[in-house]
């Protein structure tokens, strides 16, 4: 039996159905039908105030929450996150796009990405954006180029490899030294482009910004990034005089998952800060630093448990010996990460959500692809065609990382509130499917 969390985030009715936010998944199902992204607010605003009120409450505000808009973006998201007086940052045209449509402010936008396109950056200084993070030398000449030809300075942090390897799955870390991300620090990169950027009369340097992997657990992780962070802060203060004013730290927080996880309640975010923040304090009055400004970008620990997906059972496959698939109306189209990472995901059925489970099963989609599974040994009650299967956990990297692969339709996804739910992305058409077809006069 699943152990729901402290948030209340799910639980189970007196009719054996499994809720969440307060509203009950069939009663979902039979006015939105399946598949179905379903987030639940008061957990995403939950998650966002623990980041923001730690910082006020342990650094006296000097520092800014950044919502990693990459584990989801819509506009009711970047709504909620400028509602809570949080930042975001964007990783491309179309996130920033889709902020700035929802009004959200941007002195609030950072801007990541390895390879930012000319058009990119031409939007976010067009939007003045509060800042953008260099990650490549000819990404400095054309910020210097554009603020240049608007008459301003930009700000701008350098996104540096410290060297830490998390302990994560192989494919999500991104700071080990062979990382497409950021200029290592260890190799002397980070100093050059440090120089580099210093010697640009439109941009301004801010500092630095580093993001050591996703789904981290470990603490020391984080600590130990921060660590070196500051020890390069402090050689650049006595190298180039250099004083760095912003420390970006990156997201990589964990979340529950299945019980290979652990289980972090709210409050347990504010530990992670908490050891953050002491060791930015410690490192500082030990090299005779200023508290540099800090920001932080979680992304998966504020959407992922928020949001599940649920399907309709359409197909029981049992293969003897072997296994059984249990097939959904989704899959790989709209939750890529078992194909992509065999990330690991719980399930349940939502219609008998107290009956305990019987058997493992493999959860298929329905893609023309053998790959296209949700789930291998999944631990579910004998599922039979019509039952609603929920997988939890699934409010990060799904709707982002969606596809209409196979032509399918993308999920809409619904916000509760108060046991309501309404759309927050409406249900794609097979009209928006082929909306930029052409077909060419010859084939006509
Ligand atoms: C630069 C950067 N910041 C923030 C994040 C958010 O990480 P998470 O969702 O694990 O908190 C990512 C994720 O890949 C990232 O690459």
């Amino acid at each position: 039996m699943i152990n729901f969390n402290e948030r209340e985030t799910l639980k189970v009715n007196e009719k054996g159905h499994l809720e969440i936010g307060g509203a009950d998944c069939i009663e979902l199902v039979k006015k939105f039908g399946t598949p179905l992204y379903v987030f639940d607010e008061k957990h995403i605003r939950d998650m966002m105030s623990v980041y923001r009120d730690t910082i006020i409450e342990e650094y006296e505000g000097n520092g800014l929450v950044l919502y990693a808009s990459k584990a989801f973006s819509c506009t009711a998201m970047y709504a909620i996150a400028h509602e809570e007086g949080i930042g975001i940052d964007v990783v491309s045209g179309g996130e920033l796009y889709t902020a700035l449509k929802a009004g959200f402010p941007a002195d609030k936008i950072y801007m990541h990405g390895n390879n930012k396109l000319p058009y990119e950056l031409s939007e976010a200084l067009d939007a003045g954006i509060s800042c953008i993070v260099v990650d490549a030398y000819s990404e400095a000449d054309r910020i210097e180029e554009e603020a240049k030809r608007r008459g301003i300075v930009q700000n701008v942090l350098i996104r540096i490899n410290p060297g830490v390897e998390a302990h994560t799955h192989a494919y999500v870390q991104t700071a080990t030294p062979d990382s497409k991300f950021g200029f290592s620090v260890a190799s002397g990169a980070a100093e050059e482009i440090t120089k580099y950027v210093l010697s640009k009369g439109h941009l301004n340097l801010r500092g630095y910004h580093c993001h050591i992997g996703s789904q981290i657990f470990e603490k020391e992780s984080f600590v130990l990034a921060v660590k070196k962070n500051m020890n390069f802060i402090a050689e650049m203060k006595k190298k180039l005089g250099f004083i760095c004013e912003e420390l970006n730290m990156g997201g990589g927080f964990g979340i529950w998952y299945t019980d290979e996880d652990a289980r972090i309640p709210v409050s347990g975010y504010r530990a992670y800060l908490h050891a953050l923040i002491e060791t930015v304090k410690g490192e500082c009055a030990a090299h005779g630093l200023k508290r540099p400004f800090i920001l932080l970008e979680p992304g998966r620990s504020i959407i992922g448990e928020a949001g599940i997906t649920l399907y309709t059972v359409g197909a029981v496959k049992e293969i003897p010996g072997l296994r059984k698939y249990v097939a959904v109306d989704g899959g790989m189209f709209d939750n890529p990460r078992f194909a992509l990472y065999e990330s690991k995901y719980t399930a349940l059925l939502a219609n008998r959500a107290s009956e305990a489970p019987v058997e493992l099963v493999s959860l298929a989609g329905k893609c023309c692809e053998s790959g296209d599974l949700l789930g291998v040994n999944m631990n579910l009650p004998k599922a039979e065609i019509g039952d609603i299967v929920a997988v939890l956990s699934t409010g990060a990297y799904n709707f982002s990382m969606a596809s209409n692969y196979n032509r399918n339709l993308i999920p809409p996804a619904v916000l509760v509130k108060g046991g309501k739910a309404e759309y927050i992305v409406r249900p794609q058409t097979y009209e928006d499917l082929i909306r930029n077809d052409v077909m060419p006069d010859y084939l006509k």
